[in-house]
């Protein structure tokens, strides 16, 4: 995720970059830059950090005729957060802003540097602008050439591009990364979301994937592969908050809908039908590891956990999992053949860090899978997997889960595939499974409304029991910690099996059982459990793609081919009923009392 912002108009162009940016620094914050063409003269500034810093470098600069401006504020996924590694990239007269993942940046690398183009940063970015001044400077004009290279870009993109060859006029092009057009008589708007052009454009064009154009002072043209479009136009909202949360209640609410596009992003370049690919291990040899460790906190703990069935069973590496607040005190063995791993969302978790420490000190090697570059433990690890789920305001985590359980499924399989403990078939079924979650993470109307018309009945009761076998006992510990941190309500994640070893005598009425009875995975072992359940009345809630007889409730999924898809269809679910029982108990959703986004104290 990263931010973008651009203006054409006479007005101070620095200030409308830089508010537009300040309302988008929630996509991230690792740099920012701009760039601004006013009488034919091109000004480029970046800077490291947050936005204030960009303030900073350009307090003395001021664009008050008429111009043409782009902006950015980045997220890092190709490249680490320095100043070269900053939007807007440069060519020899030509600047771009970029928003998404080049997947075939690499091959379109080769080919222009073989052709002498030189590179100054490390992102995927930089070759859609030497891609356009390859074409133009081979005799087109600077639309064509710039429609000849976004029909050479494959990934996902939103992008605008200014070229001194045509110092009035923006290019613009949207596939799957968010962009609109605003306008307000002659002066043109682009953004990434409403908010950065809320008061200063009165209408909006919101981008479809695969439409590119120009635009020019009062003039903005539109094309698809069909040829020239229509504009469609709308009137702008202009509640901010409403804008920023793009009509969702709570972010949290918004990041649950965000999961099936941020786990494609966790994909995009590492799963493919041809196998899984991820660059940032090509330092970090497995040679002499045997077994694996994962240290981590909350959520992540809880995504560790899933992913040692995972380890285990496809990659036939000994895996185990431990709290790190534990870890830390409890004098742990550790062997060099043993690759540490850890699992953190902010990158910045005290206990987390700390493990990581000791572990290195021990002289293990190290990865971790975490969504933000440049953290703590990032920049402490021998290798780091970034998840790509963009930042996430909602305190209760959602979107950084699903992308922690898609990067180590991934991992896992690339795991086995190295050590040839998984056959060519259950690899290629694996990957199949892999390539439709992010169908099965789109969450239908029918769903949702199902789920907050039951979420009535839970409002009381004296606790809650989320029960699951195998893969689905840690997804129910994180089911059961969701409605915890945003309800306040008593919950417990149980493994099902166990329930009769002491949990059952809790059992009546008023004891919720969320049971997730996956069709894939031991589904009449987890069925006995339940029955045990109900014979002693307790109130039970069926999460399952069959149907339940003796369920007081039930929640039909749809995904029943792999245990995977399953778990990711129901993750969803758990995830909405802890939402939608907060709401109703008149909780503040994103940020539930007595808890912290990132917590770097021990
Ligand atoms: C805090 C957050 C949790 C999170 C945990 C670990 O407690 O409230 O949502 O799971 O820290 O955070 P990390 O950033 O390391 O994943």
């Amino acid at each position: 995720m990263c931010g973008i912002v651009g203006y054409i108009g006479p007005k101070e162009k620095k200030e409308i970059i830089l508010d537009g940016l300040q309302e988008l620094e929630y996509r991230g914050y690792d740099s920012a830059g701009m760039a601004v063409i006013e009488d034919h003269k091109l000004q480029n500034f970046k800077a490291v950090g947050k936005l204030v810093n960009l303030r900073e470098k350009t307090k003395e600069y001021n664009s008050d005729g008429f111009g043409i401006s782009i902006g950015h504020t980045r997220w890092a996924t190709h490249g680490k957060p320095t100043e070269l590694n900053a939007h807007p990239h440069l060519g020899k007269y030509s600047y771009v802003v970029h928003n998404g993942i080049i997947e075939n940046y690499q091959e379109l690398k080769q080919e222009l540097s073989d052709e002498g183009f030189v590179f100054l940063s490390q992102t995927d970015t930089e070759t859609i602008v030497h891609l356009f001044e390859k074409y133009h400077n081979s005799g087109l004009n600077s639309f064509d050439a710039f429609q000849k290279t976004i029909q050479r870009l494959e990934g996902a993109f939103a992008i605008l591009l200014i070229t001194e060859a045509q110092s009035d006029t923006i290019f613009f092009a949207k596939n799957g990364s968010p962009m609109l057009i605003g306008f307000d008589s002659n002066d043109v708007y682009f953004a990434s979301s409403d908010t950065p052009i809320i008061g200063k454009a009165h209408e909006v064009c919101y981008l479809n994937d695969g439409e590119y154009g120009y635009a020019r002072p009062g003039d903005v043209k539109l094309f698809d592969s069909n040829g020239s479009k229509e504009i469609n136009k709308k009137p702008l909202v202009t509640n901010k908050a409403m804008a920023q949360k793009e009509g969702y209640r709570f972010f949290m609410e918004k990041e649950i809908y965000e999961q099936s596009t941020v786990v494609s992003d966790t994909m995009i370049g590492r799963a493919s039908a041809n196998g899984i690919k991820f660059e940032e291990l090509s330092s970090l040899s497995l040679e002499g590891i045997t077994s694996i460790k994962i240290c981590a906190c909350g959520t992540s703990y809880h995504a560790a956990l899933a992913s040692s069935y995972l380890f285990e069973r496809l990659a036939k590496m000994r895996c185990s999992v431990e709290i790190a607040s534990e870890f830390r005190y409890k004098e742990p063995l550790l062997d060099p053949d043993t690759l540490f791993i850890t699992i953190s969302q902010s990158g910045e978790t005290a206990d987390t860090l700390e493990a990581l420490k000791m572990a290195k000190k021990a002289g293990l090697k190290s990865l971790t899978i975490c969504n933000m570059d440049n953290s703590s433990i990032v920049r402490e690890s021998d290798a780091a997997i970034l998840t790509r789920a963009g930042i996430e305001k909602g305190v209760a985590s959602t979107k950084a889960f699903a992308t922690q359980m898609m990067v180590l499924w991934m991992l896992s399989l690339k795991f086995a595939k190295e050590r040839g403990t998984i056959s060519d078939e259950k690899f290629s079924e694996e990957i199949t499974a892999m390539l439709q979650v992010p169908k099965s993470l789109i969450i239908s109307d029918k769903l949702h409304g199902k789920i907050t018309r039951l979420s009535k009945r839970y409002l009381h009761g004296h606790g809650f029991f989320y029960i699951g076998r195998d893969i689905f006992y840690p997804l129910a510990l994180e089911g059961a910690l969701k409605l915890k941190e945003i309800s306040y309500l008593h919950a417990e994640g149980y493994p099902a099996g166990e329930m009769k070893h002491g949990p059952i005598a809790l059992a009546d009425a008023e004891l919720f059982t969320i049971a997730l009875m996956p069709q894939t995975s031991h589904y009449d072992k987890i069925k006995s459990n339940v029955e045990e359940l109900s014979a002693r009345d307790a109130t039970i809630l069926s999460i399952s793609p069959l149907p339940f007889e003796l369920a007081d409730d039930f929640i039909q999924t749809d995904h029943a081919t792999h245990p995977m898809l399953e778990f990711f269809e129901m993750m969803v679910v758990t995830q909405l009923l802890a939402l939608e029982i907060s709401i109703r108990l008149g909780n503040d959703v994103d940020m539930p009392r007595n808890l912290a986004k990132s917590v770097t104290v021990e």
